[in-house]
């Protein structure tokens, strides 16, 4: 069995989407926000942050899945679910619960841009940049906390499909 350390609260965490709400508010005045959510991982965050968007937002999702194992391998992408709309002109931002290697990301953000938004952004709840491989090319825009390099889970986050409806984001510390 695993134990669960706590990492962020959910006070902490509800603090930190406020002030980013409040960023991408300033950031998107008389625009209308497409905001794109990765299932399954980036749902919880994305209805946190977009209940606190004062513009106008439109939702749309998008799963995608890595197979390959270890962070050396090339790893593929597969895009399991795309969008139900066209985001051609639009304001397109993407919400994800975390940035680890940066593959998911890279792939996704190249395939968003070929269908031509009027502008692209990237916001994630958490980032682990100390795990980012060299082949990944990713910008993230907002960040809702920086992590060192550990295994965490809540607020979308799963081990083995367990553990997302956690309302706080813990560390799993395996015995
Ligand atoms: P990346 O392509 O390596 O950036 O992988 C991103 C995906 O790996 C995320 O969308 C998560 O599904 C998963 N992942 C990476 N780190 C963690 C973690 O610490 N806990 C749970 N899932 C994680
Ligand atoms: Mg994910």
């Amino acid at each position: 069995m695993e134990n669960l350390r706590v990492l962020f609260s959910e006070e902490e965490i509800n603090a930190r989407i406020d002030e980013m709400a409040e960023q991408i508010n300033r950031d998107y005045e008389g625009k209308t926000i497409k905001i794109i959510g990765i299932l399954k991982g980036g749902v919880y965050f994305m209805c946190a942050l977009s209940k606190r968007i004062k513009v106008p937002v439109m939702i749309d999702f998008m799963c995608v899945s890595s197979y390959g194992n270890s962070t050396h391998d090339q790893g593929f992408i597969e895009l399991k679910k795309d969008l139900e709309d066209d985001i051609r002109y639009e304001d397109v931002l993407v919400v994800e619960d975390i940035i680890d290697t940066g593959k998911t990301l890279t792939y996704l953000m190249e395939e968003l841009r070929t269908r031509k938004p009027a502008s692209l952004k990237l916001c994630t709840l958490l980032d682990k940049p100390d795990r980012r491989v060299p082949e990944a090319d990713v910008k993230v825009d907002y960040v809702g906390f920086t992590i060192p390099d550990k295994f965490v889970v809540g607020y979308g986050l799963d081990y083995a499909q367990k553990y997302r409806n956690l309302p706080y984001i813990g560390v799993v510390e395996f015995e």
